[in-house]
């Protein structure tokens, strides 16, 4: 019988959830493949920690280099993490052709364009699903089923995360502080969590996101970005309070002028499918123009559900099935169709905003006033006056919500109010989908 060797490299989290798949669920994998897949190294420089999968003899290696060396392997599953050293050993293993598999999106949205140029020269592949939304086929989708689609947008929760510390602190039980720490026990979190709640691990799926969906070749850390880490409890209770709920949405949007793609705490209606995705749960509401709206929703972090994905990889990569999509779609190459991206000034929509202003006579015009010369019209206004206002010169709490306008004259307003000296502090921002 044919049979495909694999190499892993990076025994994590995911590593782990991989090695299991592989070894436990062997026959599946060989029935799904066509054949049989032999975990047959793992690399890691740290070979003595117990992890919770029970490995055959002399798989577990630190010497990497005889690994990528070893003629005798053809897939290279890559999950180190990083863009340094990630990026050194996929190049290696391209040039020594080896097909590879990785879950590593912050290396993608950097240097995709190298690495699946150098794929194209070898005659190899790069696999991905489980860079984006771990467990959901997203990127199969877009990459397959829905290829008879122009996409109009793709509104998706792409961190679980942040999703599941938004979801902690709604229902009121846990801080911030304790909901991060939970996430990074359930392995959801990155090895450096602040790239979740800063929006920086969403940024990098969106980018990958808009290649596939839309051709957009965009460098991650121009992508407009709002983190998680100003939203506070009364936000929870204000967006209630409006109809909303409030999610990290990466967004990307075709308009005529071009295409949007933002990251940010956004309050999306409650009837909306993507209000009510909770925990560690992801989710993407993509709508094309032939098959209208399509949601996927499932868990994008965590051993397992992120092993499905990239065991999927295997088999496909096996099958031939990655080999014909990567040449058919031609990512990150040179004469790939591109949409033109729009200018943060140009984005259009509504917005919801919190800071706090001197609770005197006057403030309230002057604020509006402000907003009035930018061009921005209030929707809704929610003031809350301290309640020893006269005895200690609190600040009261303003909450407003704008109609829809140019992002560009909301920045100048916010920029203008954060001048004023009757506003104390910085305005908090998030956006407004209806
Ligand atoms: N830190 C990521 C998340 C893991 O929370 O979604 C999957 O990329």
């Amino acid at each position: 019988m044919k049979m495909t060797n694999a190499a892993l490299f990076g025994f994590g989290t995911i590593g782990t959830g991989v090695a299991k798949i592989l070894l436990n669920n062997a026959d599946r994998v060989a029935n799904a493949a066509g054949q049989s897949v032999n975990l047959v190294k793992i690399c890691d420089k740290d070979i003595a920690v117990k992890r919770d999968v029970v490995l055959p003899p002399d798989v577990l290696t630190d010497g990497i280099d005889a690994v990528i060396n070893d003629p005798n392997i053809q897939i290279g599953i890559e999950l180190i993490g990083g863009t340094t050293f990630a990026k050194d050993l996929v190049l290696r293993l391209l040039e020594k052709g080896k097909n590879v598999i990785t879950a590593n999106k912050a290396l993608l949205a950097q240097h995709g364009r190298e690495l699946f140029e150098t794929a194209r020269k070898y005659g190899k592949t790069i696999a991905f699903e489980a860079a984006v939304c771990g467990g959901i086929p997203i990127l199969n989708a877009l990459s397959t089923a829905l290829q008879a689609n122009t996409l109009q947008s793709v509104n998706a929760i792409v961190n679980g995360t942040s999703n599941y510390i938004l979801s902690q602190m709604e229902s009121g039980g846990t801080s911030y502080q304790d909901a991060v720490k939970q996430a990074q026990k359930l392995g959801y979190a990155e090895a450096n969590p602040a790239m979740d709640v800063d929006g920086t691990d969403a940024v990098q799926k969106l980018t990958i996101l808009a290649q596939l969906g839309f051709g957009a070749a965009v460098n991650w850390q121009d992508v407009s970005r709002i983190g998680i880490e100003a939203v506070e409890s009364l936000d929870f209770h204000y967006a209630n309070e409006l109809g909303y709920r409030i999610k990290l949405l990466a967004v990307a949007e075709r308009s005529d002028d071009g295409l949007e793609l933002h990251v940010s705490p956004t309050l999306v209606k409650t009837d909306n499918l993507l209000a009510a995705v909770n925990g560690a749960f992801n989710a993407v509401r993509v709508i094309g123009d032939a098959v209208g709206p399509v949601f996927f929703h499932g868990l994008g972090a965590g051993s397992l559900p992120t092993a499905s994905a990239v065991v999927g990889d295997v088999i496909d990569t096996v099958l031939g099935r990655t080999a014909i999509t990567f040449n058919a779609l031609n990512l990150w190459g040179e004469n790939r169709r591109d949409v033109p991206l729009k200018k943060q000034s140009e984005f259009f929509g509504r917005s919801y905003l919190r800071f706090h202003a001197e609770d005197q006579p006057g403030v309230l015009h002057e604020i509006s006033g402000i907003f009035g010369k930018h061009g921005i019209s209030i929707a809704t206004l929610i003031q809350h006056a301290p309640a020893q206002r006269a005895a200690e010169h609190l600040p009261a709490v303003l909450i407003l919500t704008t109609h829809e306008a140019r992002e560009g004259g909301l920045l100048e307003a916010i920029a203008e109010l954060e001048r004023s000296p009757h506003i104390t502090g910085s305005v908090v921002r998030m956006r407004v989908q209806d």
